[in-house]
């Protein structure tokens, strides 16, 4: 009899919508308001409407630039506008979400500013990551990060400065081939593919474990003469060891595949990003969150994880070493 079989219906295996499996897990904790599930809900509405938006690029008008820059000082697409909107609105409909923080609005935006216990969280998100390869029709997403609001703080924005460890959920959404869902509420990383005939986010796979090995590193080598010495020792041990590159430029598919096949993913200080280049709140955290919860390693340095960094900006960079965990020991063994 097949493992996954259901008690009474031989050889059949459960559907689960995301919406079900987000109702399985609010059922474990009975006081639960039904308020993250409902953030929740949001963030998987807003993904099939951005995915829906993607396929439909170069048909309708929204390639291109906006003929801003976002204030990181990067151009912003019209796509990445799009994409932020669409989470702005569908979070906005929520009365749970406090505060949200976004790679495209400057400063956070406060949703709902009660102070009795009504507004828990805070969500912040990249709407759209790897945005640069839209005109390629290469692969993009979305990468989000909930926390729980931080009642110490007065300045309800501030409340947002929390360490990675404080994340209550984090996932991302990759519009690639097809468009893929990988979620953590803390207990586990399951995946989740957008079937678009019935518009529906089926679970497709639970509890992930990132394979300890792969030979396969990750990163833009065109920085290799302006890396640090250990990362560029690091390369050359690697070249030597027979090491595969792979490198798509968009970290949501680049991390989609080490969270599947293994391998590590870098993006360490460069000349032009000496602090890094990826944001850590809602880039880095949220990866890392995904990473530790499937069994893998996600570090700064040797022995600092990216989750025990203590934010002192909404937009800050970071070094980022995630993947197979004997993979991040090796890098980190050359630094
Ligand atoms: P975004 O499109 O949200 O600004 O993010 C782009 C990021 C990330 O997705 C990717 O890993 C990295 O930038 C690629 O940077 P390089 O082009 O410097 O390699
Ligand atoms: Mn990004
Ligand atoms: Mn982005």
């Amino acid at each position: 009899m097949n493992d996954a079989s259901t008690p009474g219906l031989p050889g059949t295996r459960p559907l689960v919508t995301i919406q079900s499996h987000i109702l399985q897990q609010q059922a474990r904790y009975p006081e639960a308001t039904g308020d993250f599930s409902w953030i929740l809900s949001a963030i998987s509405i807003s993904a099939k409407m951005i995915s829906a938006q993607v396929r439909r690029a170069r048909l309708e008008d929204v390639l291109g630039h906006v003929g801003s820059q976002n204030v990181q000082g990067e151009t912003q697409q019209k796509l990445d506008v799009i994409a932020n909107d669409i989470l702005m609105r569908n979070l906005a409909g929520r009365q749970g979400v406090a505060v949200v923080a976004s790679e495209e609005n400057e400063q956070p935006v406060i949703l709902h500013d009660q102070n009795d216990g009504e507004t828990r969280y805070c969500v912040m998100f990249d709407p759209l990551d790897g945005s640069s390869n839209l005109d390629i029709a290469g692969g993009v997403g979305t990468i989000f990060s909930i926390l729980r609001k931080d009642r110490r703080s007065t300045n309800i924005a501030d409340s947002l400065l929390q360490p990675g460890t404080r994340q209550v959920a984090a996932g991302y959404v990759l519009y690639g081939s097809s468009t893929v869902m990988a979620l953590t509420i803390g207990n586990g990383v399951d995946l989740f593919v957008l079937d678009p005939s019935i518009g529906a986010f089926i679970r497709v796979g639970e509890s992930l474990r990132i394979p300890p090995k792969q030979k396969c590193y990750s990163l833009n080598e065109g920085n290799r003469l302006t890396l640090p010495e250990g990362y560029q020792r690091y390369l050359h041990w690697a070249q030597d060891s027979g090491y595969s590159s792979r490198y798509v430029g968009a970290m949501v598919a680049d991390v989609h595949r080490i969270l599947i096949q293994g391998g590590v993913f870098l993006y360490p200080p460069t000349k032009k990003a000496p602090k890094g280049k990826l944001r850590l709140m809602y880039e880095a955290n949220p990866m890392a969150m995904l990473v530790e919860q499937a069994g893998g390693k996600a570090l700064v340095a040797p022995g600092e994880r990216i989750l025990d960094v203590k934010p002192t900006e909404v937009h800050q960079r970071t070094t980022v070493v995630l993947g197979s965990a004997d993979e991040v020991d090796q890098v980190m063994s050359h630094l």
